[in-house]
């Protein structure tokens, strides 16, 4: 690195170089970067700095890099511009020479990472919206398929197994969302800020943020050089998507067990035990659940390092970046794993349709107290309350609930049988009316709801993505 000995007089160690390179984890933005160099070059070109020839020249060579990434193993060039500026200068060293006349690392970098989360950002929704199709479509098969839900972990109403599916969908529509808005609001452009106050030469901000599909500028330059607080955002956008993860990995976890057994994983994603030739364990839906860990980790981290900043620019913020790409690869890694389960998994409905037996589903016969017989909804729930009681104890007899009511004050007729009837788990659910219950009509309805959801953000996305990657056409041509 030729440059380093105007100031410096001694090489840096081998093991400082290799402490404190970035070109690791760079491999990540080598395109990005190279693109950015094409439109800074194409810039120059335009403000008189760099003539005709030599700008075709170097945008063929940039080009070429993109097909033929560069070697990034020599620790002493530090990061992968230097790695750019060298190629470069091999092929056209006046163009080579020219790099960093108005353009920093600083900028540069925040540019190309920004560039990077939007792609990545964008790929994973598509993939996402394929889960969601997976998931809806087992959710509409299995919308009246009887299945317990629980608050506390103790059963509290009648639902649909397709009602519990139709809820991670909602979710992940909404974890898309946010994702989306994160990657708008970081698509702006720091590049024109140079290394942290500006330049004097006549940059054209606008023009190259254009170029790069960024829709305006991050316009500071001290925080377009510096603050990586967008990275906060897209981790919590992931962090909610691995809070869903982990929260679908515990309830197959939990309801796969031997003492719940209301659904059953396939073999294809189980393994045994080394020991116990009787285990069939749950593996992949325990590895999924490690996702908010995963991802919080990056978070937390991504936060301490970019917080304490002094100023402008600090190598401590080269650092936070291979979080973020960690924090994708662990979402984006789960993405296949979990689409198989949710595919595969059967659910057992003889016993899913027994743990929604009375007294489940008892807040129905106490809206049934009030909407017939008038009783206030407080003196319901307690009368049903102890109906409740009895039937978990297994007896209740017609004469015990005669009793009941008259020591209430009420002339209602109610018999054990009448009882049973009201609570079918499956007249309860079809009596649920109202907008996004279980009812498996609504759950029908919700399927076709969030299909017509998934067909706008896929539209959505898949132009942005188009836009995004269309600067690697224009870049390199003038
Ligand atoms: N490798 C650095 C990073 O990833 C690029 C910026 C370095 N700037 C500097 N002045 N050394 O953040």
């Amino acid at each position: 690195m030729a440059f380093r000995h105007g100031r410096l007089r001694k090489e840096l160690t081998m093991d400082a170089a290799e402490y404190t390179s970035s070109l690791r984890v760079d491999l990540e933005i080598v395109n990005a970067a190279l693109v950015i160099n094409a439109v800074h070059l194409k810039q120059l070109y335009r403000l008189g700095y760099l003539d005709k020839s030599s700008l075709v020249a170097a945008l063929t060579a940039l080009r070429e890099l993109m097909r033929n990434p560069p070697p990034m193993t020599d620790f002493s060039l530090e990061d992968v511009h230097i790695v750019i500026e060298e190629e470069l200068r091999r092929r056209v060293p006046l163009a080579a020479d020219m790099l960093s006349l108005g353009k920093s690392r600083n900028d540069t970098v925040s540019a190309a990472i920004r560039i990077r989360v939007r792609e990545r950002g964008c790929e994973l929704i598509k993939d996402l919206l394929d889960l969601i199709v997976d998931v809806v479509e087992v959710s509409e098969r299995e919308a009246s398929t009887i299945f317990p839900v629980y608050t506390h972990m103790q059963p509290a109403m009648p639902a649909t197994y397709g009602f519990v599916l139709s809820s991670y969908a909602s979710r992940l529509i909404g974890a898309i969302r946010s994702l989306l808005r994160s990657i708008s609001d970081l698509n702006r452009s720091p590049l024109g800020a140079a290394a942290i106050a500006g330049s004097s030469l006549p940059l054209d901000r606008r023009w190259v943020a254009e170029e790069l599909g960024f829709e305006g500028l991050v316009t500071n330059a001290l925080e377009a050089t510096s603050s990586r607080d967008f990275l906060i955002d897209v981790l919590g956008s992931l962090l909610r998507i691995g809070v869903i993860f982990s929260d679908v990995g515990e309830d197959l976890v939990v309801l796969s067990s031997a003492e719940f057994g209301l659904i059953e994983m396939d073999e294809s994603l189980s393994s045994t035990s080394s020991i116990m030739p009787n285990k069939k364990n749950p593996v992949v839906a325990e590895v999924m659940r490690t996702k908010v860990a995963e991802v919080v980790a990056e978070l937390v981290r991504v936060a301490s390092i970019i917080s304490r900043r002094f100023g402008g620019y600090n190598l401590d913020l080269q650092q936070s970046t291979e979080s973020t790409w960690r924090a994708f690869n662990s979402i984006e890694s789960t993405v296949p794993m979990i689409r198989a389960l949710i595919r595969t998994t059967k659910v057992n409905r003889e016993k899913s349709l027994y743990a929604c037996r009375p007294p489940i589903g008892m807040v129905e016969l106490a809206n049934k107290l009030v909407s017939d017989h008038k009783v206030p909804f407080r003196t319901a729930h307690v009368i049903c309350g102890e109906i409740s009681r009895a039937l978990e104890r297994g007896e209740l007899e017609d004469s015990e609930l005669e009793s009941l009511m008259k020591r209430h004050g009420l002339a209602i007729k109610l018999t054990r049988d009448e009882i049973h009837e009201i609570l079918d788990p499956v007249r309860v659910v079809e009596s649920y009316r109202t907008e996004g219950s279980s009812n498996p009509s609504t759950v029908r309805d919700m399927a076709r709801m969030t299909l017509r959801e998934v067909e706008e953000l896929r539209r959505a996305v898949e132009e942005k993505l188009e836009a995004f990657m269309s600067i690697y056409e224009r870049a390199f041509s003038i």
